[in-house]
């Protein structure tokens, strides 16, 4: 049976309605499109009551938290942004195993989240964890950040909040169906995928925040360079080993990126973009010119499978 937007719409409002009541909810958004979708059902069931909380965990790409919750005030839900860099750092110094950083970093987001919406006086906790995210997470693949009761996390125990999932059942394109009908602006329903632990996924090693900063800027200039081909996702990886480059005729061990663009639906499987060699190269030149600690840049040409589309 083909997927009905408008049903599906007025059976989660009439759920959210009925389990929050008159109480607040804390919509946890990224900015992304499974998120905005969440917290715009839960905005339209309980309005103001439903805060939308977007994090500045430090993780993120460039000027997106302010331009995040500009956004998201602009298509009239009560969005804000909270300024929490420092625990996430902290919590991610010296790890560089890829699934204790996953782990360090949900435990940070989820303890920084709550507590905050235990301050702004929330009962229930809503977020936007699709049916990909469970999969992914149930197979072993990797640890997505938001699914916790799927794989035994109480939420209820450990958080003190009941979670609320309305778009569990989904995958994306049927989730960018809802958005379209709720009205979501095209950029944003068409937007790009983000992971939640964002920049933190895509340095290899340890991500300090001079790593990140290194990766936020190789990824605004890989995006730019290809913000008019159709990629599911495109961005930039930073490494963990170094390579030998050469500097005033001297030898200098710098640092490895990869740009890395894939074409996909659901993110369940992808191929790489088929970018223009010219527009690689320009690319290139971008990352070697404004980040001198770069002395390698790759491409990135596998699939998924084998591959996935993050590093970690
Ligand atoms: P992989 O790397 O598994 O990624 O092929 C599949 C899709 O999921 C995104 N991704 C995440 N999204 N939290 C998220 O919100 C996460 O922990 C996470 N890990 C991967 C990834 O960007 C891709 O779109």
């Amino acid at each position: 049976m083909a997927f009905d937007p408008e049903a599906f719409i007025e059976k989660q409002v009439r759920l959210l309605r009925d389990e929050v009541g008159n109480e607040k909810a804390f919509a946890a958004t990224s900015g992304g499109v499974d998120s905005t979708v969440s917290a715009m059902l839960a905005h339209k069931a309980i309005g103001n009551r439903a805060i939308v909380a977007f994090l500045d965990d430090g993780l993120m790409r460039e000027g997106e938290p302010e331009d995040v919750v500009g956004r998201l005030k602009g298509i009239g839900l009560n969005a804000k942004l909270y300024k929490v860099q420092e625990p996430f750092f902290k919590a991610l110094k010296g790890i560089t195993d890829p699934e204790e950083k996953r782990k360090a970093f949900r435990r940070t987001f989820y303890d920084t989240l709550t507590r905050i919406a235990r301050e702004e006086g929330a009962k229930y906790f809503i977020q936007g964890t699709i049916a990909a995210d469970v999969v992914e997470t149930k197979g072993g693949v990797k640890t997505q950040h938001n699914v916790l009761d799927q794989i035994g996390i109480e939420t209820s125990k450990e958080y003190g909040f009941k979670f609320i999932e309305p778009l569990v059942e989904l995958y994306k394109p049927e989730v960018r169906k809802v958005g379209e009908r709720l009205g979501l602006p095209a950029e944003m329903c068409q937007r790009r995928a983000f992971p939640g632990p964002g920049l933190s996924l895509r340095v290899l090693g340890e991500a300090t925040p001079e790593r990140v900063a290194v990766v936020r800027r190789a990824t605004k200039i890989v995006e730019d360079g290809t913000s008019d081909l159709s990629s599911f996702q495109a961005f930039a990886v930073l490494l963990s080993d170094k390579a030998t480059g050469v500097e005033g005729g001297r030898r200098k061990f710098g640092d490895i990126m990869v740009i890395r663009a894939v074409d996909s639906e659901d993110a369940m499987t992808a191929k790489p973009t088929r970018i223009p060699w010219r527009r690689l190269e320009e690319i290139r030149d971008r990352i070697l010119v404004e980040l001198p600690s770069v002395v390698k840049v790759l491409y990135d040409l596998t699939p998924k499978p084998p591959s996935t589309i993050e590093y970690i």
